[in-house]
């Protein structure tokens, strides 16, 4: 164990309030979740996804908080604080695995975008003039060893450096300064978006909704990504709630940071789809909507250099302010629990992190040209749910399915499971109460986790394992698995109405009577 100096603590509230939407604001907002809402249905399944956030994202973004706060440690050493000398630990040592195995190939997306944002300025990239220009070029980066590599390298490289400043110093401090940045870029792009002429159709595709474009894994895709988005099941909240103090306001933490992380996956939508529909793409282009399509968009528009350079600017320090958490996730583990400086916990394991990524980068080839192929209309990698499966995959996209589709979801049940059952429920409700004595809803909070978080997540994880099965090979199990989806949908619009009414009018929500 330390002292406590490598350790750290928040300086403010904002600047913990910043560090945490820097953590949920990352390549999901602005790559993930603007191309599964171009493939599915725009509003419609902003629909969803707000739901899933609601009921399970933020109840499990504040139990994670709730923990780290308590505790005062990393993912492992809360379980084991909480649980002593029990299988507990392990949740938590799956969470700093799952950061490891996330940042590794996060850091190869990102460093794509790094090359982006570097090219942008001289024109390269709104030189791009038609789809196949650009979705050559993009494949010559993604596929070109040296530099992928470099790339992955150089953001790395500038992840370590700031995590090895410290918490305030350097986490706190490189979100103060990017997130407003990011947020007066993205504010900006929004009003050029919507002032193209012809924007129309894609502020309607985003406003209006397409029920007919909901198929039965919206669900299993919509609560998925509300995780990933949030940063949690994998412990980055229980870290950065280890860094608080008593004054601040948990709950009212977690509903600011799924908000403004919400506001700006639905702003990166309106930044990017009314320009696409003036420009006459289509929005349902997968993974390549950002790499692919978006150049020949600022390709089309005046200024499209200098749109160019913000947008992948903006996009830039979005993933870095992500990055940066992942790194925290791991290295306060071996600072904790390990002794070892903060220095050395990030070198060691940053460096650890780039060699894990070296596969991801690398083999990273075939999965452009799979999402190039997408985008021009192809459907190859399809399974039964529609999503990527592991029989088709190269180490990229397995290690990010495994991570995404498997261990958040399961980390986040096992948290539902030890805040909502688990833990002594006194010592839950004062910890929560402490900077939030008025918090109102205690009762649905505790019933969310109790009820909703673990029915919804171990469906969508049975369906998951079921649907590895491809499609074209099991016909008759996929159909069996759309069926039992439908019904499960009923099933948990029923629970979850059923936790709401019965939580408002039952229970002890009354602050006055609480402990102080
Ligand atoms: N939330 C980030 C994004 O949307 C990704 C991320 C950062 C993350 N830290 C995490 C996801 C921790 C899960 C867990 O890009």
């Amino acid at each position: 164990m330390t002292d406590g100096a490598d350790r750290g603590q928040w300086g403010s509230r904002l600047g913990f309030l910043l560090a945490a939407a820097g953590s949920a604001i990352g390549l999901g907002n602005i790559w993930r979740f603007t191309y599964i809402m171009g493939e599915n249905g725009g509003a419609a399944f902003i629909l969803v996804y707000v739901a899933c956030i609601i009921l399970i994202g933020v109840p499990v973004f504040l139990a994670e908080l709730v923990i780290g706060r308590h505790t005062q440690l990393n993912a492992v050493g809360a379980f084991e604080a909480i649980k002593p000398r029990s299988w507990w630990k392990w949740v938590g040592a799956m969470g700093v695995l799952a950061g490891a195995l996330l940042l590794s190939f996060y850091s190869v997306v990102a460093g794509w975008v790094m090359a982006y944002a570097l090219r942008s300025p001289l024109g390269t990239i709104s030189g791009l003039a038609s789809p196949e220009e650009s979705g050559a070029y993009f494949e010559q980066l993604s596929t070109s060893p040296t530099q992928s590599l470099l790339f992955h390298a150089a953001f790395m490289i500038l992840t370590m450096v700031i995590v090895a400043r410290g918490v305030r110093g350097g986490i706190e401090k490189a979100s103060k300064i990017m997130m407003p940045i990011l947020f007066g870029l993205l504010a900006l792009l929004v009003v050029r978006g919507l002032l193209l002429p012809g924007a129309g159709a894609g502020i309607e595709f985003m406003l209006r909704p397409d029920f007919s474009a909901l198929n039965p894994t919206v669900v299993l895709t919509a609560m998925g990504h509300a995780f990933f988005t949030l940063s949690v099941g994998m412990g980055a909240m229980i870290t950065y709630g280890s860094y608080l103090s008593s004054e601040n306001n948990l709950p009212m933490a977690s509903l600011q940071v799924a908000f403004m992380d919400t506001l700006i996956a639905i702003a990166a939508g309106f930044a990017i789809f009314p320009a696409l529909f003036a420009f006459g793409m289509e929005p349902s282009e997968g993974a390549g909507l950002v790499f692919v399509t978006l150049p020949v968009v600022f390709h089309q528009m005046t200024g499209g250099a200098l749109f160019a350079t913000m947008f992948f600017a903006l996009f830039l320090m979005a993933a870095l302010t992500s990055s940066i958490s992942l790194l925290e996730v791991v290295a306060a583990y071996f600072i904790d629990e390990r002794g070892w400086s903060r220095g050395r916990s990030v070198w060691i394991v940053g460096g650890a992190i780039f060699v894990m990524g070296i596969p991801a980068a690398l083999a990273a080839g075939p999965w452009a040209s799979w999402s190039v192929a997408g985008m021009l209309g192809a459907t190859e990698g399809q399974g039964a749910l529609g999503s990527v499966h592991i029989f088709q995959l190269n180490w990229f996209d397995l290690i990010s399915h495994i991570v995404s589709d498997y261990m958040l979801p399961i980390g986040g049940f096992f948290v539902c499971l030890l805040v909502g059952w688990f833990w002594d429920r006194a010592a839950v409700e004062t910890e929560v109460r402490i900077g939030a004595p008025a918090f109102k809803a205690m009762n649905l909070w505790v019933n969310l986790l109790r009820w909703v978080g673990p029915l919804v997540i171990g469906q969508v994880l049975a369906l998951g394992i079921l649907a590895e099965f491809p499609a074209q090979y099991f016909p008759r199990l996929a159909g069996a698995v759309d069926t039992l989806h439908t019904w499960f949908i009923g099933l948990d619009i029923l629970v979850a109405l059923a936790v709401i009414v019965v939580s408002l009018f039952t229970g002890t929500d009354r602050p006055d009577q609480q402990p102080a």
